[in-house]
């Protein structure tokens, strides 16, 4: 059946039933020549709700988000947007379809004031053609309002981004996606080079995010910042879905060992268990030992 790009052959596919998940991945995976870094994956991403997904260094994370923001295509399974098979060939038909995604290394120009990052791309200007400049005033007025709707509250929006912290530079990234129409919100590991006070300030422009209805997917190998926001976890190992629960379905405590891999969290408990000194009993559960617990710190900044 040819239904590439044909609404009404998709539809009579997946009729819209007005709550058909925003984005939904079934059995799909990704071959790059012979190396095969996913497989098999099911993701559902709905409404007001936060998708993480967690996994291992080269478990496959940023593969699966490559695939729905439009970077990469799968080689294998089916992709929906709002219930219509899709397979984008750029960023910027997930873009089009209000999939948006920030990634870890922000694109942004550290030299430029927030307000100018806040519209870079996609300026406001005024005036007819040929005496069409740039609408300063307005962008400034906007980027202000809309960092406030969020709760963001900057000094001011004149200063270099390149000035913000690594987590208020997140921040605005997350409320420039929010103003320019996503209705997924893609967010790759955007805690993991950040401390506990700043985690906990991102991890609030998530639950914002989410308060506001947007499709969130949060990848991070934390389980403690993802058991903060999640509503369902997916977890990757080698590339396949090792667990895929409702957050009623599991706990923290099982979930920080689906992460470690419990098996080897013994063995590794057990060789330390020779070293004199090491007190096995009060090692954590992670096997991120230094990763930050942010627990109690969702409030954040003043
Ligand atoms: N462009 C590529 N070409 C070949 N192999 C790739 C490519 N991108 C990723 N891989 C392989 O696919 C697997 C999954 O990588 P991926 O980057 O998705 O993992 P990840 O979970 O994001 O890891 P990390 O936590 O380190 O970011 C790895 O084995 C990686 O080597
Ligand atoms: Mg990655």
């Amino acid at each position: 059946m040819t239904t590439e790009g044909t609404h009404g052959a998709i539809l009579q596919d997946t009729p819209p039933t007005g709550d058909a998940p925003l984005v939904e991945l079934r059995g799909a995976g990704k071959s790059y020549g012979n190396i095969r870094a996913l497989h098999g994956v099911d993701l559902t991403v709905h409404p007001g709700k936060v998708t993480c997904v967690l996994g291992d260094n080269g478990a496959g994370k940023s593969t699966l988000i490559k695939i729905v923001s439009g970077l990469h295509q799968h080689t294998e399974g089916d992709f929906y947007v709002d219930g219509e098979q899709v397979r984008f060939t750029s960023p910027r038909e997930a873009l089009d379809r209000g999939i948006a995604t920030v990634y870890q290394d922000l694109a942004t120009v550290p030299l430029m004031p927030v307000w100018r990052n806040f519209f870079l791309g996609s300026e406001m200007t005024k005036g007819p053609w040929p005496v069409r400049r740039l609408d300063i005033d307005r962008m400034k007025k906007t980027a202000d309002e809309e960092l406030r709707n969020m709760g963001i509250v900057l000094d001011d929006l004149e200063q270099p981004i390149g000035t913000l912290s690594g987590g208020q530079r997140q921040c605005v990234a997350i409320a420039r996606a929010v103003y320019f129409g996503a209705r997924v919100l893609i967010l790759d590991e955007p805690t993991a080079a950040l401390g506990v006070k700043q985690s906990g300030v991102v991890l609030k422009y998530i639950a914002a995010a989410r308060d506001r209805g947007l499709g969130v997917i949060f990848i991070t190998h934390n389980p403690h910042h993802a058991y903060m926001v999640g509503d369902h976890f997916n977890v990757l190992r080698l590339g396949t879905l090792e667990l895929s629960a409702a957050r009623s379905e599991v706990g923290l405590e099982e979930l920080t060992n689906h992460m470690a891999g419990g098996a080897e969290l013994a063995a590794l408990k057990h060789e330390l268990a020779q070293v004199r000194g090491v007190d096995v009993e009060e090692l954590p559960d992670a096997r991120d030992l230094t990763a930050p617990v942010a627990t109690g710190t969702e409030e954040g900044t003043t």
